[in-house]
């Protein structure tokens, strides 16, 4: 095969690949491991930072740490109801950690003991009962895997407390521990629609990225990789945590974000995003032509938050109403102005007009309308609202009740 003829092949495999993914716009995050236990306090002390580096923070011996598999019985867990939980909140793919950074494999594994199965009273294999409620809802599932950092394995990398970093041997742990499980994620775990590996800018060699990146295409070519893979080797674009670009940002990306102010649980951090602040986000980053993988920390009995859950489900609520304007929904082909009451999603012959902050004088000014509109209405009731039109320029009279005091969406259609 020619060079020019494998590109095509490989560049159609990937709008293939891609094309549930661009529709889905908002994913679950979860993160949930041993580190729920100790949730933040370590020996009646509060560990500063997000909870799932508390062993890093807090330089917990990996055999004192490792003790919390005999704790972790989380008889609360129901696959089915984390299920239900993303799919009311309009959720379209969850992402679960497989591995974190502390190297305990929330899945049954060939390649240590140090997992739920072997190692926890739970004895249960959350990913396995994940993967087949999953499959039976439609749901799309990934998983998250630590392919750089392992504090627990000796050759993996950040774990300088325990190890001796000059007798490490990455590359070994790379490929007789890293590679295998990906593997087997792969196949016993299969379809895994997503792997999210994380910390790639700190994967000291580019051809190991590669190695992985092929594993997974050899393997199972419908699975979409993450950015965070490093060396440029994923399928889309891994903003930093909670960052959101400035501006408009071609394509594929995705921005993993925190509910409150941790990814796992911390049993003291109750800085919870409301409903309509989430609502914001999402469709700042879907203007923005993003993703938004949003997070939860389920605890140590295996429940979400049930404030998590609260805020959830009133997003749910409101994409019930108005997920015609976010799903599939392309980023803001019109200029919108930094101080504008409302932000801009796209479908062709449609700008869907995000009014966040409703005009209680009656009257809505959009901007930068490229062609001429044929009809406005709102979203939520259809209800059709007059309009002039002088240019690029809209003014809309605005109903004196919005139908949604959080994000009231004004379809316009566009000639
Ligand atoms: C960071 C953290 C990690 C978390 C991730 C989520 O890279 O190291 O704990 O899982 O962000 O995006």
């Amino acid at each position: 095969m020619s060079l020019a003829v494998e590109l095509k092949r490989e560049e159609e495999e990937k709008e293939k690949r891609m094309e549930w993914w661009r529709r889905a716009k908002f994913g679950m995050f979860i993160h949930w491991g041993l580190y729920s236990i100790p949730a933040g306090v370590w020996k009646d002390k509060r560990i500063p930072g997000i909870g799932e580096w508390i062993m890093y923070r807090a330089k917990i011996p990996v055999k004192e740490y490792e003790k919390l598999t005999e704790l972790f019985n989380p008889v609360k867990f129901n696959a089915e109801e984390w299920v239900k939980i993303a799919k009311e909140a309009g959720m379209k793919y969850m992402v679960i950690t497989a591995k974190h950074h502390d190297g305990f494999c929330l899945f049954n594994t060939r390649y240590t003991d140090y997992n739920v199965v072997k190692a926890t009273p739970f004895g249960r294999d959350p990913l396995k009962e994940l993967s087949s409620v999953c499959r039976k809802e439609g749901m799309k599932l990934g998983f998250y895997y630590s392919h750089v950092l392992d504090w627990h394995h000796p050759d993996g990398m950040g774990n300088d407390w325990d190890y001796d970093p000059a007798k490490k041997d990455f590359v070994r742990y790379f490929r007789d521990y890293v590679e295998p499980q990906v593997e087997e994620l792969l196949t016993n775990y299969a379809p895994v629609a997503l792997l999210w590996f994380d910390i790639g800018n700190r994967l000291p060699y580019p051809e190991l990225a590669r190695e992985l990146r092929d594993l997974v295409r050899n393997l199972s070519p419908d699975t979409i990789i993450n950015g965070r893979i490093g060396h440029g080797m994923g399928d889309y674009i891994e903003m930093g945590d909670n960052k959101i670009p400035e501006h408009k940002l071609e394509g594929d990306w995705e921005v993993p974000m925190t509910l409150n102010d941790t990814w796992g649980y911390k049993s003291y951090d109750h800085n919870w995003k409301t409903p309509g602040r989430v609502i914001q986000i999402l469709v700042e980053v879907v203007s923005k032509g993003g993703n938004l993988l949003l997070n939860v920390g389920p605890t140590a009995e295996g429940e979400i938050p049930k404030p998590a859950v609260d805020v959830l489900k009133e997003v749910g609520k409101w994409l019930k109403v108005n997920g015609e304007s976010i799903y599939g929904a392309s980023a803001s082909p019109i200029e919108v102005p930094t101080d504008a009451l409302y932000m801009c999603t796209a479908k062709p012959g449609k700008l869907f007009i995000h009014v966040i902050a409703w005009p209680w004088y009656g009257e809505l000014k959009v901007y930068d309308i490229p062609e001429k509109v044929r009809r406005a209405y709102l979203l939520a009731t259809g209800d059709e609202l007059s309009f002039t039109q002088e240019g690029t320029h809209l003014k809309i009279k605005a109903p004196r009740d919005p139908p949604d005091n959080i994000d009231t969406v004004v379809v316009l259609e566009l000639d």
